[in-house]
């Protein structure tokens, strides 16, 4: 872990476990997940870039608040940005998303349903449905996880997921009906489906445990992923009693 004196912390998970060997051992020693943990007031989130080892090319996820940080963590890895991921439209997740696509001349991909749900714009939007695409040797999968907004969506690149406010590492992001939540119930089951135990979950927010715990840890340690339906899901999901203060107690 490196304090680069902004104001910002970039830590850098190699992703290698040299105990560990497998087909997506040698995917994900390609790849490097950068954290750069910005905030604003309350607000704490982590942003990620992600790095294809080989030929520097980068990806960033849902920037936000503090772009010297960004820039730094850019620089320091030599890494060129070939584009940014938003997964939901909250303004959280979007905040740098228009300048720096402009000051770096890349795309922003962000999910259809999020693009019309919050009438976002900028010139360099590229609405993102399911169909993977590639940044170098990055193969970007773009899994539709619809319940925190309409469209949120979870990227998985290599063996790492980018979750954004859908799964946190010991909950879910909040859904504002029943409706959504029935939704979050099956963009969890299908992201259990999806995933390898592997996997490493990188979220939008830390709440106790740090970003890049393998799934099956999260199995363990996350209620929300072993409700046996929709309603007993649902119905614990909008609880009475939450408080905003619990909501933004992030680490
Ligand atoms: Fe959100």
């Amino acid at each position: 872990m490196q304090d680069r004196g902004i104001g910002c912390i970039v830590e850098r998970r190699m992703m290698e476990h040299s105990m560990e060997r497998s087909v997506e051992h040698a995917v994900t020693a390609a790849t490097e997940v950068h954290l750069i943990r910005v905030a604003r007031g309350p607000m704490k989130n982590n942003n990620y870039l992600v790095v294809d080892r080989a030929s520097r090319q980068a990806v960033l996820v849902d920037p936000a608040w503090d772009a010297d940080a960004i820039v730094a963590a850019l620089d320091g890895t030599g890494a060129v940005l070939r584009g940014i991921l938003v997964t939901h439209g909250h303004p959280d997740h979007t905040d740098l998303a228009g300048p720096l696509a402009q000051r770096y001349a890349c795309p922003i991909w962000m999910p259809r349903r999020e693009i019309a749900a919050f009438k976002y714009a900028a010139p360099q939007l590229v609405p993102v449905d399911g169909a993977p695409w590639s940044v170098g040797a990055l193969r970007i999968e773009p899994i539709i996880t619809p319940g925190h907004t309409p469209g949120c969506t979870c990227y998985l690149i290599g063996d790492a997921l980018f979750t954004g406010d859908v799964l946190f590492a010991e909950g879910c992001g909040i859904c504002p009906d029943e409706q959504a939540a029935h939704q979050m119930f099956d963009s969890l089951e299908r992201l259990k489906a999806r995933l390898a135990p592997h996997t490493r979950i990188f979220p939008g927010h830390t709440y106790g445990l740090p970003p890049g715990q393998r799934f099956d840890h999260v199995m363990q340690h996350n209620m929300y992923l072993h409700f046996p339906d929709r309603d007993a899901f649902a119905a614990f999901r909008l609880r009475k009693g939450q408080s905003m203060r619990q909501l933004l107690a992030f680490r």
